[in-house]
């Protein structure tokens, strides 16, 4: 791994192309940003129930989702039904400033719900906390993107925006990267490597279920399977975006957001591992989801036994919503639905919550993440 400097020629800038927009950019790295059209078609659900318009409706909503199956509660939607439209994604595409070995290897990095981009690549102690950063400086290339219904990417109905829409859009994402687009100056990468967070996961694993020949590896952090919907859906405290804060008056009534800094250390935080600041970081800078995203996650095929890359399955050990609070001995599942995988490892975090880079040992995690990379020959 011995990194040399590159010497990289003004790359001629494409029309779509930005020289860095993002709020950080990291020291270490040549970043760019990208508006990328995609054209979505695929099979889904169509919301059929009251489209709620006030808080009222939404804890009823989540109260109701949150019971036991005996009470024969079913979200209301019908499907399967066509879903088409097309969007923008935004991305940033950043490598490092000295090139090596690793840099033709892109990560492309998808965000779960309640972030957007910014998950990756932190502007709270970048040192501490920036995933980007921490693996440019190991020599990787790293590709993230606003979630479609986030940051600059297309807005959508939160009664519409779910989960299988995410997958097409990040099989797009991953075809284009490794046909060389949208990665500046690296070219057409040796290998991609999946790496998802959260609802980010769940895009991700359902995309090497239906098509595993997309990727090279695959790194999960905060998912799990044993996890109980009601206590997911009832841990987040709910609220309309629309109605908690005039910046999000664009959004329709189906895209929520939890409540307050104490909703948000319950899911994603495990004392005495972070600092008042970091939560308020993430806290001041929530983005909300749709409701339709949450609840279609039980609704794909994750069997992803035909996958034969690499996986690592990275769970903080206290996440609640991947293992209802406590992840020790979770981790069988997933090597059943990845047994065709090569080398694949499941590994905890120790004293951490559901939001594995807010925590005060986050580069520590980064480290297990790349120390797999590289010991794989990534
Ligand atoms: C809409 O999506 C379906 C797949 O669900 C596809 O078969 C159909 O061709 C699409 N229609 C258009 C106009 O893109
Ligand atoms: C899920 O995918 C696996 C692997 O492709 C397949 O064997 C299984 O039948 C699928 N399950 C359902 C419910 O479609
Ligand atoms: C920090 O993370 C590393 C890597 O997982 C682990 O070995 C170490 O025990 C953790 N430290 C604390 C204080 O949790």
């Amino acid at each position: 791994m011995h990194c040399f400097l590159y010497f990289s020629f003004l790359p001629i800038l494409l029309a779509q192309a930005h020289r860095i927009h993002t709020e950080y950019t990291p020291p270490n790295a040549n970043c760019i940003d990208y508006e990328i059209p995609v054209v979505v078609s695929t099979k889904g659900v169509e919301w059929i129930g009251p489209k709620r318009t006030d808080n009222y409706g939404l804890i009823d909503f989540v109260f109701l989702s949150s019971t036991r199956p005996e009470a024969n509660f079913t979200p209301p939607v019908t499907g399967p039904v066509d879903i088409n439209g097309t969007y923008t994604i935004s991305g940033t595409f950043c490598s490092p400033k000295t090139k090596c070995e690793h840099s033709n290897t892109v990560l492309l990095a998808t965000h779960g719900l309640g972030y957007d981009r910014s998950y990756w690549n932190s502007a709270f102690e970048p040192e501490k906390y920036n995933f980007a950063q921490y693996a440019v400086d190991k020599g990787y290339s790293i590709f993230f993107y606003d979630r479609l219904g986030t940051g600059r990417s297309s807005k959508l109905s939160g009664f519409v925006n779910q989960i299988s829409i995410q997958v097409s859009i990040l099989a797009q994402l991953a075809a284009q990267i490794k046909a060389g687009q949208y990665t500046d100056t690296i070219g057409p990468p040796k290998k991609l490597v999946l790496v998802g967070h959260s609802f980010g996961s769940f895009t991700t694993q359902g995309l090497v279920a239906a098509a595993p020949e997309i990727a090279d590896a695959v790194i999960l952090t905060g998912i799990g399977f044993t996890m109980q919907g009601g206590v997911v859906i009832e841990s987040f405290d709910l609220r309309v975006a629309a109605l908690k804060d005039k910046k999000w008056k664009g959004l329709d009534n189906g895209y929520v957001i939890w409540d307050d800094v104490y909703a948000n250390v319950n899911v994603f935080f495990k004392a005495p591992l972070y600092t008042i600041e970091a939560v308020a970081f993430s806290e001041k800078n929530k983005v909300p989801f749709a409701i339709t995203e949450l609840i279609t996650i039980p609704t794909l095929n994750y069997t992803a036994t035909g996958f034969k890359g690499n996986v690592l399955y990275f769970n903080g050990e206290y996440d609640i919503i991947a293992c209802g609070g406590y992840c020790p001995g979770v981790e069988q599942q997933p090597h059943a639905l990845f047994s065709g995988s090569k080398a694949f490892q499941s590994k905890l975090q120790p004293n951490t919550g559901h939001g594995l880079n807010g925590h005060k040992n986050a580069t520590a995690g980064y480290k297990v993440i790349t120390d797999y990379l590289m010991e794989q020959g990534f």
